[in-house]
C-alpha cells in the first residue's frame, strides 16, 4: 500500500506514520528525517539544507527528489510505503506522480491529518522544551506554518481531484487518530 500523510507542521505525521509502519510492515519514510540524518551526518545535502530547515523554509525540490528517490529505490518498498513530510508543494507532487507512474506503482492514499494552529503551537512549544529540535523555536514554528499555508496547503486539492484524498481528525488521543486512519485506509493491506 502507498500512503502519503499530509498535515501542517506538529499535525502528528511522523506519530501517527510510526504508528501505522507497525500496523501495516511497510517502511516509514520521512524526508524531514532524511534532511536531518544528513545534516547531521555532514554530507553536501545536509550542509545545502541546515540554514534553510532551521529559518524554516523548504529546501531546494532536486535536493529533496535525489534524496527520495534514492530511498525508494530500497528492496523494503517492494510493497510500499508511508511518506511523511513529501510533498510540500505541487511539483514535488507532480515529480513523485511521475517516478512512481515509471514503476507502475501510484499513491494509493493520501492522509490530510487536520488540527488546529492552536494545537499545532501547544505541541511543538512543548516539544521545544523536550526534544530541543532546532526548527521548533517559536519564530521558526511561525515561519513553518506560513510556508505550509502558501506552498503544502494546495496539494491537499491535488490529491482531492485525483480521487486519493480523505482527511483524518487529527485532534484528541494518538491511539484514536490511529484507528480512524486505520478505518480510512480499509481493507487490502497486504502486498
Ligand atoms: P519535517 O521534519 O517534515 O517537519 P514538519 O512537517 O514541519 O513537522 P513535524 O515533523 O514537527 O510534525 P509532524 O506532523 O511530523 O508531527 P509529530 O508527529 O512530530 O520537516 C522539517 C523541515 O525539513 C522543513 O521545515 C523543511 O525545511 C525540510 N523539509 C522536509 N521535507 C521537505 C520537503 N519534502 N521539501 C522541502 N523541504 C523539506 O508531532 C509533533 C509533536 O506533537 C510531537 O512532540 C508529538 O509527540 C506530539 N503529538 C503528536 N500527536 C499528538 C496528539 N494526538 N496529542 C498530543 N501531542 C501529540
Ligand atoms: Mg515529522
Amino acid at each position: 500500500m502507498r500512503i502519503v500523510l499530509l498535515g501542517a507542521p506538529g499535525s502528528g505525521k511522523g506519530t501517527q506514520a510510526a504508528l501505522l509502519r507497525r500496523a501495516l510492515s511497510l517502511p516509514h519514510i520521512s524526508t524531514g528525517v532524511l534532511l536531518r540524518e544528513a545534516v547531521s551526518a555532514g554530507t553536501a545535502h545536509g550542509r545545502q539544507a541546515e540554514a534553510l530547515m532551521n529559518r524554516g523554509e523548504l529546501v531546494p525540490d532536486d535536493l529533496i527528489l535525489e534524496l527520495l528517490a534514492e530511498r525508494l529505490a530500497a528492496a523494503d518498498t517492494r510493497c510500499g510505503f508511508i511518506l511523511d513530510g513529501y510533498p510540500r508543494n505541487l511539483a514535488q507532487a507532480e515529480a513523485l506522480d511521475v517516478m512512481l507512474a515509471g514503476r507502475g506503482t501510484p499513491v494509493e492514499h493520501a492522509l490530510q491529518i487536520d488540527v488546529t494552529d492552536q494545537q499545532i503551537i501547544e505541541r511543538l512549544t512543548h516539544r521545544a522544551t523536550t526534544e530541543g529540535r532546532s526548527d521548533d523555536d517559536p519564530d521558526v514554528v511561525r515561519k513553518r506554518l506560513e510556508v505550509y499555508a502558501a506552498q503544502t496547503a494546495p496539494v491537499v486539492d491535488y490529491y482531492s481531484h485525483q480521487h486519493k484524498l480523505q482527511r483524518i481528525d487529527g485532534s484528541g488521543e494518538i491511539g484514536d487518530i490511529h484507528r480512524r486512519i486505520i478505518a480510512a485506509l480499509g481493507a487490502g493491506t497486504q502486498c
